[in-house]
C-alpha cells in the first residue's frame, strides 16, 4: 500500500456484511480453529450486533477500512470490570496484512481503553503458531504471562499494562515506520477537512518556503524530515540538504526522492549525530516533528542549535503550536477524543522568554499550527 489512509469506525449495521465475510473467511479464521470460516448467517450477525449495542460501555467493535483497499478487518475490546482488564482482538483480511494496518488499528483500540481509564491491563491470546500476531503484540508491549484462571483455558496469554503501553510512547520509530506508507495521505485528509492536527499543513510549508526563498540560503538541515515532502521541494530547487529522522521507512522514502541529500538515521532526543553536529547551516528547519520533545527538551534543543547556524542563519519551525494556553485548551476541548495527549505543543507566550535568541517571531497559521522563527 503506498498512498492510503486508515479509517477506523465503530461497527454499524451497514458494516455487518463485511464482518460476515471476514468471519466466514477460512484464511482469516484459520488460527482461531475455523479453517473453513465460521459459516455465520446475516441473521446471526444482526443478533450479535444487537447484543453489542446493548453492552456499549464494555464492548466496542471497530471496522477497519483504507481508501485503497476498502474493508480490511476488525478490532475490538471487551472490558472485564471485576478484574480490571480488557480482552483485545484484531483480524484482517489477507489483502490487508503486512501493511502496518494491524499495528495502527490495535494501537487505536488500546489507546481507547487506556485513555478512557476503562481498564489498567489488556490481554490477547493468539494461537501459538500465529507468529505474525505474536510479533505484532510484542511490538505493542504485550508480554507472555501465566494465564489467569478466571479466563477460559487457551493456548496463550499475553498482557500489556497501561504503564508499559504509555511508556512505549504513542509513536516510537516503529510506529513511524508503520505510518510511513500512509503518512502523506493521512496528512492530506486531515488538512482537506481542516482538522487538527494537519489543518493548513500546506500553508505552513508554503510560508516557510517563502521565508527561505527570500533569504540567502544554501545549506539546510531538516529535523524529522519524514517522507521528505517538504524537503524534496527544497532539494529540487538546488538547496544542499542535511537531515535526521529515526524511522528507517521514512528515511528510505525520503532518500529515494533525494539521492544526493545527506539524510541520517538518528533519534533527535540525543541532539545531533556526530556527522552533523560540527557543521553549520544557513537554515535549520523542522516541520511537525519537534512536538515529540517535551517543552523543556524542545527549548534546550533549539538553544543548542544556535551554534550550528552560519552568520545570518536562522531556525524556522512549523508545527502544532499555540499563542496562549487558553487557545490550546479551546482546541483540545473541541478535538475531544482526537487530541493526542502524548505530544507536547509549544505555547509561544510561555516559551518565548526561555529561547536564547535575539530575534524571535511567531506567526499563527491555523487554529492549531504556527511558525516560529529564531535568529541571532
Ligand atoms: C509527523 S512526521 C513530520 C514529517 C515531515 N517533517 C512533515 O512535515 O511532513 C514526524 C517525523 O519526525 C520523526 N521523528 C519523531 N520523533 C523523532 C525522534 N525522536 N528522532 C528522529 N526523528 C523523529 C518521525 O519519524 C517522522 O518522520
Amino acid at each position: 500500500m503506498s498512498t492510503d489512509s486508515i479509517i477506523i469506525k465503530e461497527t454499524k449495521i451497514e458494516d455487518l456484511e463485511n464482518i460476515l465475510n471476514l468471519w466466514n473467511n477460512g484464511d482469516v479464521m484459520f488460527y482461531v480453529g475455523f479453517p473453513q470460516g465460521l459459516g455465520i448467517t446475516m441473521k446471526e450477525m444482526e443478533t450479535w450486533h444487537t447484543h453489542l449495542q446493548a453492552n456499549k460501555e464494555k464492548r466496542k467493535h471497530y471496522s477497519i477500512y483504507t481508501r485503497e483497499l476498502g474493508f480490511c478487518g476488525e478490532t475490538f475490546y471487551e472490558i472485564n470490570t471485576v478484574h480490571d482488564i480488557a480482552a483485545m482482538d484484531i483480524k484482517l483480511l489477507p489483502k490487508a496484512q503486512g501493511k502496518g494496518i494491524a499495528h495502527y488499528a490495535l494501537r487505536y483500540a488500546l489507546s481507547h481503553v487506556f485513555d478512557k481509564g476503562l481498564a489498567k491491563r489488556a490481554y490477547v491470546d493468539p494461537n501459538s503458531n500465529n507468529s505474525k500476531a505474536w510479533r505484532l503484540y510484542k511490538k505493542l508491549g504485550f508480554i507472555s504471562k501465566e494465564r489467569p484462571n478466571y479466563l477460559e483455558p487457551s493456548d496463550s496469554y499475553l498482557e500489556v499494562t497501561k504503564e508499559t503501553f504509555i511508556k512505549k510512547g504513542p509513536m516510537d520509530d516503529e510506529g513511524f515506520n508503520q505510518w510511513a506508507c500512509t503518512y502523506d495521505s493521512s496528512v492530506l485528509s486531515s488538512q482537506t477537512d481542516n482538522l487538527y492536527p494537519f489543518a493548513e499543513y500546506s500553508k505552513v510549508l508554503d510560508s516557510i518556503y517563502k521565508v527561505i526563498k527570500g533569504k540567502s540560503v544554501k545549506t539546510i538541515l531538516d529535523i524529522g524530515f519524514g517522507t521528505g515532502t517538504f524537503t524534496f521541494r527544497l532539494y529540487e530547487n538546488g538547496y544542499d540538504i542535511y537531515g535526521v529522522d529515526f524511522s528507517y521507512e521514512m528515511l528510505k522514502t525520503a532518500q529515494s526522492k533525494m539521492p544526493d541529500a545527506n539524510l541520517i538515521h538518528w533519534d533527535f532526543t540525543k541532539g545531533l549525530p556526530s556527522e552533523l553536529m560540527n557543521l553549520t547551516y544557513d537554515c535549520i528547519i523542522s516541520t511537525y516533528a519537534l512536538h515529540h520533545l517535551t517543552e523543556e527538551e524542545k527549548i534546550n534543543f533549539l538553544n543548542l542549535m544556535k551554534k550550528n547556524l552560519n552568520p545570518g542563519g536562522f531556525i524556522i519551525i512549523g508545527d502544532i503550536s499555540f499563542e496562549t494556553r487558553e487557545q490550546m485548551e479551546e482546541v483540545r476541548h473541541n478535538c475531544n477524543e482526537e487530541w493526542d495527549e502524548e505530544e507536547f505543543y509549544m505555547i509561544y507566550s510561555e516559551s518565548k522568554a526561555m529561547l536564547n535568541f535575539s530575534n524571535i517571531y511567531y506567526q499563527k497559521v491555523s487554529f492549531c499550527a504556527g511558525i516560529l522563527e529564531l535568529r541571532n
